[in-house]
């Protein structure tokens, strides 16, 4: 079963994000099944350097409607997103020099983060931007 399940409930009702969240979701559960399949470490590695550069992509793409759009919250909604991706750098620099192994606690941090800022930070922006256009 995957770990995580993407279901109407997190969307935040803009197509292009909501594609980009599905694809979040989609490496969380890649990530879990190379680990439960016990692949080898550059593999997990590998997933994780992939979806550190996706989400820094996706984090790009939310900012730059909110700023377009003036978005209030925006400054605690990017800090948000920046202590993610130090945290995603951290793993990987751990990994990396062997630090730590790549764990159950490390990959629900992943996906709760995820869950909780879509559903709780993402989803604050959605009415505000569908209001100004953004769908
Ligand atoms: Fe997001
Ligand atoms: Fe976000």
């Amino acid at each position: 079963m995957a770990l995580m399940e993407w279901s109407d409930r997190l969307s935040v009702n803009i197509k292009e994000i909501d594609g980009q969240h599905q694809k979040l979701v989609d490496m969380v559960n890649r990530l879990h099944d190379a680990m439960k399949e016990g692949k080898a470490d550059d593999i997990v590695m590998q997933i994780v350097a992939e979806m550190k550069k996706y989400a820094a992509s996706h984090f790009a793409t939310e900012e730059r409607h909110m700023k377009t759009h003036s978005y209030p919250d925006y400054p605690a909604h990017k800090n948000e997103h920046d202590k993610f991706v130090a945290k995603v750098v951290q793993v990987e620099k751990d990994l990396k020099t062997g630090k730590c192994a790549m764990s159950m606690d490390i990959l629900n941090f992943l996906s709760n983060w995820l869950v909780n800022h879509i559903k709780g930070t993402d989803k604050k922006y959605s009415p505000f931007l569908n209001a100004a256009g953004v769908h």
